[in-house]
């Protein structure tokens, strides 16, 4: 009988396995034990659940010799198909290159190594094996065999490339949403959407498209791209209402198709009966339709590639969740353009009625007093009548300074209050800001204490002595009459100082971070007693911070405020 090369390996290949096996092979003679080994070691071999290949490492490319039976099954390879072969035959056309040059330096080397690499099955199905390599030394520690051990790891790989594709998914579903959330400008919400969409899908051209139903032309306007640049579709006119874009618009559901072409409703439209010349070629086709609370459908979102079979069903689920998170953010946007659009309209209307209002105050005013005057010259009304004039004079003061603050309000929102800052000294605009409060305060009720020294400021001195003004009018109106109010002007290196301080009603500690908000008015006013807009310090602390300076305010309820404003000195 003759042997091969691969029965001699066969039997020195054994020894160190048929060693323990024949400790196990129990009692008789050595013949009957190593039997038995022998047979104990095929079965364990046969029983595996893993392939097994030794290859004879002193023969060159080193052949197999043996396999067990899971080698054959997870191959698809008869042993005799495969014995004098190098193992890489089982290698193809996508086998990972990196993992077969670890194999080879590992085989160079003589060392065990374990790598999971892409083979074939005869059939040519692929399947991902785990592979362990281990070399065998006889006694005298030559190399003389490798052992290889293969696990199809195929399910494992899925299952990894599964949750490494949901997790790519919801880290962009997560970051589109704040994203999302904190974007309130049309046209960037529909871009970020289409791009996500786009990238989610694997998608080679997505597309969001506006539902315009103008009258007469029925096309739909082009809003945002991605994978294809914004030129390639300037020329392409779109048609709103055909078999293909029209249920999308109507909102009837997504439209998800392997191959669009084979679609009855595609390629009906006149006169191009199929895509436009110019369109990017698109074979697999979904579309998504984006609709609103309101159930308007906003527009719709669609997606191409050129090869059959793109988007899955699992595809199709998040971008109908993407197309209900841009319907939110769309609707948000347009909410958010609509109260701006109001805002401005408001100011506007602000603006012109405050400035409309001030020509028949100042008249108004100019002729009070000018009766006043005369009055008192000529002697011609009596003292009852005199303070009737009196308190129609304070009225249209009172009138006009609030004509004057929501034209003022009008020109902060709109930006373009502007200062007209020059050298002053604080000291003498104090007095002027208290010389304005009025006469009719008991006197020694405005206590004011300036430094020696000049306080010079850059301000605009109508603004600040504006603002002044205001917080002294708000000490007056909420402190018992005849209080004392105090207003100290100090200086250090670098900064002026404006103190005043009431003995008035205070605010609630809860609301001293609102204070200085526009509507701010204190839950202790009583506001059947004293009126006001709430828009008093919010203008003073726009004022004063337009001078490059700060405002505070300490409280405490039913003991009185200070407001401490600092501004900085002029150079
Ligand atoms: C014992 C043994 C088992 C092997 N089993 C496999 C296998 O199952 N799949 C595979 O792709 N390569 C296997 N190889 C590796 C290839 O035979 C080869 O060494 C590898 O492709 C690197 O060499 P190359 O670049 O010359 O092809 C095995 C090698 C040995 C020694």
């Amino acid at each position: 009988m003759t042997t091969s090369p691969a029965d001699e390996h066969d039997k020195t290949e054994r020894k160190p396995l048929s060693n323990i096996l024949e400790s196990l092979a129990g009692n008789g003679s050595d013949e009957q034990r190593i039997e038995t080994a022998l047979l104990l070691g095929d079965r364990a071999l046969a029983a595996l659940n893993s392939g097994i290949v030794i290859t004879d490492a002193q023969q060159s490319d080193y052949p197999i010799i043996d396999c067990n039976p899971a080698f054959e099954h997870l191959t698809g390879y008869g042993r005799d198909e495969v014995l004098g072969r190098n193992c890489r035959f089982l290698q193809g056309p996508e086998t990972n290159q990196e993992a077969r040059a670890v194999l080879r330096a590992a085989l160079l080397d003589k060392q065990e190594c374990r790598v999971t690499i892409l083979n074939y099955r005869k059939d040519g199905t692929p399947f991902w094996n785990d592979l362990a390599i281990a070399p065998v030394r006889n006694e005298q520690g030559q190399l003389t065999h490798f052992i290889g051990i293969q696990t199809d790891v195929t399910s494992r790989k899925q299952l990894e490339a599964e949750l490494r594709e949901q997790t790519e998914t919801i880290t962009i579903i997560n970051h589109v949403g704040q994203a999302l959330a904190a974007e309130l400008d049309l046209h960037n919400v529909v871009q970020l959407v289409t791009e996500a969409a786009t990238d989610l899908t694997g998608a080679q051209v997505g597309a969001f498209f506006y539902n315009v139903p103008t009258a007469g032309h029925e096309l739909f306007t082009l809003y945002a791209l991605a994978g294809v640049a914004q030129e390639v579709f300037a020329e392409i006119p779109l048609p709103r209402d055909t078999p293909m874009f029209g249920p999308t618009f109507r909102g009837e559901g997504v439209m998800r198709l392997d191959d669009v072409r084979n679609d009855p409703r595609y390629g009906q439209n006149p006169p191009h009966l199929g895509l436009p010349a110019g369109h990017p070629p698109v074979t697999s086709y979904m579309a998504v339709p984006v609709i609103s609370r309101s159930k308007e459908v906003l527009g719709g979102l669609f997606f191409g590639h050129t090869e059959v079979g793109i988007f899955t069903e699992r595809v199709e689920r998040i971008v109908v969740g993407l197309a209900a998170m841009a319907a939110i953010a769309m609707d948000n946007a347009r909410l958010y353009e609509q109260s701006q659009q109001a805002i401005r309209l408001r100011d506007a209307f602000l603006a012109s009625a405050s400035h409309e209002l001030r020509t028949p105050i100042t008249t108004l005013l100019g002729n009070t007093e000018l009766l006043q005057r005369r009055a008192i010259r000529e002697q011609s009304l009596s003292a009852r009548d005199q303070r009737t004039l009196q308190s129609i004079a304070e009225q249209a003061y009172r009138l006009n300074e609030l004509a004057e603050l929501v034209l003022d309000l009008s020109l902060l929102q709109t930006d373009l209050l502007e200062l007209d800052p020059q050298r002053v000294d604080l000291r003498a605009l104090a007095q002027r800001a208290l010389a304005r409060v009025g006469t009719n305060n008991m006197p020694g009720r405005l206590q004011l204490s300036v430094p020696e020294q000049p306080v010079i400021v850059s301000a605009d001195e109508r603004r600040l002595i504006q603002a002044l003004h205001q917080v002294l009018r708000n000490a007056l109106a909420y402190s018992p009459t005849g209080s004392p109010i105090t207003v100290r002007i100090e200086q250090d290196a670098n900064t002026a100082l404006i103190v005043m301080s009431d003995q008035g009603i205070g605010i609630p500690e809860s609301e001293l971070d609102f204070v200085f908000q526009r509507s701010y008015r204190g839950s202790n006013i009583d506001i059947r007693h004293v009126s006001g807009l709430g828009m008093g310090l919010f203008f003073v602390k726009e004022i004063i911070t337009r001078h490059g300076g700060m405002i505070e305010v300490q409280s405490s309820e039913g003991s009185g405020s200070i407001f401490t404003m600092q501004l900085p000195l002029a150079e």
